[in-house]
């Protein structure tokens, strides 16, 4: 193969600009700011102490204290938004901790919101694999099957208790066809009108999950395949659940995970009307620091370039779990 002649260029050097730092800089284009960062944080009942999580080195189950501390730090640091998980102590076939306003993660939030009113977004992750002893992010049905209707019914319910609670955002996970609607319906009903929703068109079955089945201590055996996008379907069944999404009435959606769909999220970014943003999963944590722990690779450096490269595809918001450390020290 041969690159064809550029004739019409004939002194285009593009060394030439990035000779200096003053050159690179002045040049410069995507950046990241603490504000487009949102933190996910695991709140977990019934301990003390955080507990760290294994896979995820840095990253902790938070006790309620230690929640809100890390959070006021957070939000001082300068992130957009939280993202809260809840571990409860005792799960059930149909994830009652979920809606119950004594449930960890509406315990959880509500304490949140009386400590930092509008000075930061907070989010709630509105699924119910973490408060199912089965660990699906929905109700079963007779045959052991995720029973789409009747979890969006929990879901409902789910989103009340939050909103209820105090968050500003519920974050609609768990992958339930029409799942936007009925929480939007069940919001509005309630007078909830101003609680928006972050729907998660589109997220992929992937493996990349795997250390946050330790942080949410899941109880799940199978996969999620009936329920989350296969990676291996093409981009336009993306767009189409996200126009699904949005028609529903989402007032963001986010693609999940984000580095290995950096094409989903350029074509999501550049057909939306809304918001985009990217969840940089728990994997994707881990898999860098893993390597940075063996010397393998740069760690602050390549922190850095995952994250532009998710702005660079057209993410408006990126929620990661470096997002303290890097609205700290301007790492973007
Ligand atoms: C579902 C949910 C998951 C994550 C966020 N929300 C787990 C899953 O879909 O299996 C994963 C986030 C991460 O891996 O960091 N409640």
């Amino acid at each position: 193969m041969t690159l064809p002649d550029l004739p019409q260029f004939p002194s285009f050097r593009p060394r030439r600009l990035r000779r200096t730092p003053a050159l690179r800089r002045l040049v410069s284009d995507i950046a990241v700011r603490p504000s487009d960062l949102v933190l996910p944080m695991f709140v977990r009942e019934g301990v003390g102490e955080p507990v760290p999580i294994s896979s995820m080195p840095g990253v902790v189950q938070h006790s309620y204290e230690s929640l809100i501390k890390a959070a006021v730090e957070a939000v001082e640091a300068g992130v957009g938004g939280l993202m809260i998980f809840g571990v409860p102590q005792r799960k059930d076939a149909r994830g009652s901790g979920a809606d119950d306003p004594g449930g960890v993660l509406n315990v959880a939030l509500r304490r949140l919101s009386a400590e930092l009113g509008d000075s930061t977004v907070l989010m709630g992750d509105l699924c119910l694999d973490e408060f199912t002893d089965h660990g699906h992010c929905g109700v079963l049905d007779a045959n052991g099957a995720v029973d789409n209707d009747a979890t969006l019914e929990r879901y409902a319910a789910m989103g009340l208790a939050q909103a209820e609670s105090g968050v500003h955002v519920v974050g609609t996970s768990g992958m339930m066809d029409g799942q936007v609607a009925t929480v939007r319906a069940a919001l509005d009903a309630a007078g909830h009108i101003d609680v928006g929703i972050l729907g998660y068109a589109p997220k992929f079955a992937s493996g990349f999950y795997g250390p946050f089945r330790e942080a949410v201590n899941s109880s799940l055996t199978g996969d999620r395949k009936s329920y989350q996008q296969d990676p291996a379907r093409p981009v336009r069944e993306a767009l189409a659940e996200v126009a699904q999404d949005v028609a529903e009435g989402a007032d963001l959606v986010m693609v999940k995970p984000a580095l290995p769909y950096l094409d989903v999220l350029r074509a999501v970014s550049d057909a939306c009307p809304v918001p985009v943003a990217a969840y940089q999963i728990s994997g994707e944590y881990a898999m860098v620091e893993a390597a940075a722990e063996r010397g393998w690779l740069e760690r602050d450096r390549v922190i850095a370039e995952t994250l532009t490269s998710i702005k660079r595809a057209g993410a408006s918001v990126i929620l990661t779990y470096w997002a303290a450390e890097v609205a700290r020290s301007d790492l973007g």
